[in-house]
């Protein structure tokens, strides 16, 4: 009797193993199915030939931002060239990137992109300034300049140079190059130093000595030697507001 009832107990038990199993693998099987069918960002041609030619890093970061994805996708359709930055030079660039706000972020992806197509020809004779993704069309700002420089394309934000070092995709209305240096526009870096001098109330002294607080901000040392003349233009942004305080203590004095 015991016997019997062992063996309808063991019967029993398997039974429950059983069903279990059945219920864990269709469960198993049933979870991750629609998390895989909408996780992934709908596959995108752009950053697999990014990633799969030298520019990983920088596909990688493209895909991280939603917004910056969606933008360089359906710009291809109406024509898009994409400088995708090699991985040392992108790597390197990671602490300051971290640095930046999430939109600083965005922007500085955008600026990667010009919403037209250029073959590296085109880039070549064009010799000119260019808006980028990240341009906001009424300023015309976040531009660069491309330059012919012999045998190499350059291109310029006036923080530095990026050279064209490869041409990773080129087939209209979609071209892809590889350049050596991070693009790094004016605007944010700009933004990213300005709010250290500004705060300081050091109205009375030389504008000279308003460069002297930012070169604290080492990083762009070197750069911020070329752009004496948008630091001279910093520096009466500073005093838009000591010509307003102005104005007030002689409101207050009459
Ligand atoms: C991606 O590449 C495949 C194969 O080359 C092609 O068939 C498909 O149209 C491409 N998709 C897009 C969105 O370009
Ligand atoms: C990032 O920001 C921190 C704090 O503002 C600063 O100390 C650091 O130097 C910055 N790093 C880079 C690479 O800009
Ligand atoms: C380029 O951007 C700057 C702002 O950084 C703007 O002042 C200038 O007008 C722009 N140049 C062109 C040609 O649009």
């Amino acid at each position: 009797m015991k016997f019997l009832i062992f063996n309808l107990l063991l019967i029993f038990s398997a039974y429950i193993d059983c069903g279990n199993a059945v219920v864990g693998t269709t469960a198993a099987a049933a979870a991750p199915a629609p998390i895989t069918e909408k996780t992934p960002p709908p596959p995108s041609n752009l950053t697999t030939i990014m990633a799969q030619k030298g520019c990983k890093t920088f596909a990688n970061l493209v895909s991280s931002i939603p917004e910056v994805l969606s933008t360089f996708q359906s710009d291809v359709g109406g024509g898009l060239t994409v400088f995708c930055v090699k991985d040392g030079a992108m790597k390197s660039f990671m602490p300051k990137y971290k640095n930046l706000t999430a939109s600083g972020k965005t922007s500085l992806l955008l600026y990667h992109g010009i919403p037209v197509y250029n073959s590296l020809y085109m880039l070549k004779i064009s010799n000119g300034v260019f808006n980028t993704l990240a341009t906001d069309g009424t300023t015309s700002n976040y531009n660069f300049t491309v330059q012919d420089a012999g045998h190499d394309v350059t291109l310029k934000t006036g923080l530095g140079t990026a050279t064209i070092v490869s041409t990773l995709f080129d087939k209209t209305p979609l071209a892809i190059f590889a350049v050596n240096n991070v693009l790094q526009p004016k605007e944010l870096f700009k933004l990213v130093e300005a709010p250290t001098p500004a705060p300081a109330p050091a109205p009375k002294s030389k504008p000279e000595q308003l460069s002297a607080p930012s070169s604290s901000e080492a990083p762009d040392a070197d750069s911020a030697d070329q752009e004496t003349a948008d630091d001279n233009a910093g520096g009466s942004r500073v005093m838009v507001p000591t010509i307003v305080v102005g104005i007030l203590l002689f409101m207050v004095g009459l």
